[in-house]
């Protein structure tokens, strides 16, 4: 159900238009990653990285459905600010304390737009020597020019719409929705 006119006035007058994945639809594709994982690492320490802001919802679904030992920790890094364009500058705000050297990173991410804040961050955690460096990413909307790492495990493919909910923004707005709807 979209959000009533008196809650859209709280949020900068941006409306929403349509949902585009529903709460079942993201919570059975959640639910097939979380098998996928959980087959492919029968070894050795995982640490899944989830990528603030915009993965906090998608990584607490995800974790619950991986079926194996592992540990969590964040990464804050920000691109986009108050624009619904990328500016192209990442901003690494916060660097995760768990050790990373000889684990296997799962790096989460909510969305993959232009590839730009992947492609700064696959380069410093490769320098962390991971025994692997891997990505999930929920969204994937398959429009970047060049990814230093492809994501491995992708939950849906989005269409270039600048989407909102479940954990994604417009200017800090509407992450708490429980589907992932597009804006006017
Ligand atoms: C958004 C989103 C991804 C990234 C994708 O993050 O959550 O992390 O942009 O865009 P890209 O592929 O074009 O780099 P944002 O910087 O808005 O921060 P947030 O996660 O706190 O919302």
């Amino acid at each position: 159900m979209l959000p009533s006119t008196a809650q859209l006035k709280q949020t900068g007058g941006r409306e929403l238009k349509r949902i585009v994945f529903d709460e079942e639809t993201i919570a059975e594709r959640v639910q097939a990653l979380g098998r996928e994982i959980t087959a492919a690492y029968p070894d050795g320490d995982l640490l899944v990285l989830g990528l603030l802001k915009g993965s906090f919802i998608f990584l607490s679904d995800l974790v619950r459905r991986i079926d194996r030992p592992l540990q969590v920790d964040f990464l804050v890094a920000s691109s986009y600010g108050e624009g619904t364009v990328s500016s192209g500058k990442v901003r690494l705000v916060y660097d995760p304390e768990t050790e990373l050297a000889g684990k296997h990173i799962l790096l989460v991410e909510d969305i993959i737009d232009t590839g730009k804040t992947l492609n700064k961050l696959v380069g410093l955690l490769r320098q962390r020597r991971p025994r692997s460096l891997e990505i999930c990413a929920l969204l994937h909307k398959h429009v970047a020019d060049h990814l230093e790492l492809e994501a491995k495990f992708v939950g849906l493919d989005a269409p270039t719409l600048f989407l909102v909910g479940y954990g994604l923004d417009h200017a800090e707005n509407f992450r708490h929705l429980p589907y992932i709807a597009s804006l006017t």
